[in-house]
């Protein structure tokens, strides 16, 4: 038995030699017999303390000399057990260390996150106006307000239920009450952000609501799914020039004499626009809203204003005679022609007809024979016979 258990501590300490040359000098980087329960802790502000316990693993482990936890701002002591105060060790970096006989110091950290979920998300226009002119610029911001730690901070930016990509986070303020620009990658205590993001819109952007949504990312051993804080909506009114309808005011209108046309200008805008029509000052066309009635050859000019801009239309109206009397004179002419024609043709027949007649009583008499008479009745009558 002491035989083994001597073998078993030559070896441990075999392999840790090893490891210390094959790393370099550094002992700290050697996988350290010893072991942290749990080896992660991920705790909410306020919330039920626990303990992490230091201790050598099982019992191949050489004599341990001192087994303590460091990194505890004024809590360095021997004790192996450590008992989180979850409503102040934002900054504690708990390192257990062990010193073995014969061996060099080791040591393990524990990893720890104090967390705490934000007082409130909320998001803004940095320009505070709640309107924007097409294609220009949207600034938002999106602030957070006394979250912890804010570099584990992810922002999710959404257009109504869709999700905006934006490039990388930009985070663009981080204050305290104590200091008013604080560095996110240095302090873990609760702070107050602010990110922002630029964004261009369209006109079916109009009426969008806008959040964001702060999600503290914990990574393994936190919570699942993660803690996330969605801002109230933010509605923004998108602003965009007229644009008029072409497809009811196409470029060309031919108008009829005698037939007045109904030109409509439709225009669709952001705030809506007036409807303005020019036209030269001879032209007399009747207008009501937005529409013109004209019977006059011209260029008449439809303008549609609104606060971003304005939009012109120009119509070029040309006259052009009406053709339906004129071709329903000259059907009717024709009709005539026709009927006089066949008329004509009908007249000469029935003249004919008569002189045949006449020719057949001529051989009904010599003959005296009523059944040649019929049969002659019943022949296809040679043309030549009657001309
Ligand atoms: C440490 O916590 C564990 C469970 O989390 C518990 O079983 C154990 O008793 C605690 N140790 C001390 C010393 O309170
Ligand atoms: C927007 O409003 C906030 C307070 O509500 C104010 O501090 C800030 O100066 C305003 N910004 C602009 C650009 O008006
Ligand atoms: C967003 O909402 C609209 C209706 O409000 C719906 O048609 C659409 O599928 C939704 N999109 C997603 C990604 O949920
Ligand atoms: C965050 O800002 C609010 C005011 O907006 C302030 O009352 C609060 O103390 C700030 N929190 C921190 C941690 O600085
Ligand atoms: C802010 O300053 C006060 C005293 O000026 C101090 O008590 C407090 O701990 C400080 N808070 C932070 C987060 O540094
Ligand atoms: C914040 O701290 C990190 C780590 O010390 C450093 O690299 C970085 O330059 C700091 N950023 C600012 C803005 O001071
Ligand atoms: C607006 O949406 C319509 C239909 O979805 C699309 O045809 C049009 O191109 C969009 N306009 C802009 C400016 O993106
Ligand atoms: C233009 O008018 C036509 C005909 O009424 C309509 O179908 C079309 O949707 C309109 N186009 C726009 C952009 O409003
Ligand atoms: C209508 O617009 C055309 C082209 O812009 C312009 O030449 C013409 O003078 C305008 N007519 C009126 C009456 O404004």
């Amino acid at each position: 038995m002491e035989d083994s258990s001597t073998l078993r501590l030559l070896s441990v300490f075999l392999t840790l030699e090893l490891l210390s040359l094959s790393n370099g000098t550094d002992s700290a980087k050697l996988e350290c017999p010893i072991r942290i329960t749990p080896d992660t802790m991920v705790m909410q502000y306020k919330s039920e303390t626990q303990n992490a316990t230091c201790t050598p693993t099982s019992d191949s482990v050489p004599n341990v000399d001192k087994i303590f936890w460091q990194g505890l701002q004024g809590k360095g002591t021997d004790n192996t057990v450590w008992f989180v105060d979850t409503h102040k060790d934002w900054n504690e970096r708990p390192v257990c260390y062990a010193n073995f006989q014969g061996i060099e110091t080791c040591h393990k950290t524990l990893n720890f996150i104090l967390y705490k979920t934000p007082d409130s998300v909320r998001i803004q226009h940095l320009d505070n106006s709640s309107s924007v002119v097409e294609n220009g610029e949207l600034q938002l911001q999106c602030d957070v307000i006394n979250v912890a730690p804010a570099q584990n901070l992810r922002i999710h930016w959404y257009r109504g239920n869709e999700t905006l990509k934006t490039g990388p986070m930009q985070m663009t303020r981080c204050w305290t009450d104590n200091d008013t620009n604080c560095n996110i990658s240095m302090i873990r205590s609760p702070v107050n952000v602010s990110f922002t993001v630029s964004i261009t819109l369209n006109r079916n952007h109009s009426g969008a609501d806008f959040r964001c949504e702060a999600q503290l990312d914990l990574g393994p051993g936190g919570p699942d799914p993660p803690p996330n804080m969605m801002s109230s909506p933010l509605s923004i009114t998108v602003f965009y020039k007229p644009t008029i309808n072409t497809t009811k005011l196409p470029k060309t209108i031919p108008v009829f004499r005698g037939y007045p046309e109904e030109l409509v200008c439709e225009a669709d805008g952001h705030p809506p626009p007036t409807i303005q029509w020019l036209y030269s000052s001879d032209k007399a066309p009747h207008e009501l809203e937005g529409k013109l009635t004209v019977s006059e050859a011209g260029l008449y000019n439809c303008t549609a204003t609104n606060d971003v801009d304005s939009t012109v239309h120009v119509v070029v109206v040309i006259l052009k005679e009406d053709y339906l009397p004129l071709i329903a004179g000259f059907v009717a002419v024709t009709v005539v022609a026709i009927s006089i024609v066949f008329l004509f043709i009908y007249s000469i027949y029935y003249k004919n007809t008569k002189m045949r007649r006449y020719s057949l009583k001529n051989p009904k008499l010599s003959t005296h024979d009523g059944n040649v008479a019929h049969n002659g009745w019943d022949l296809p009558l040679p043309m030549t016979k009657l001309s």
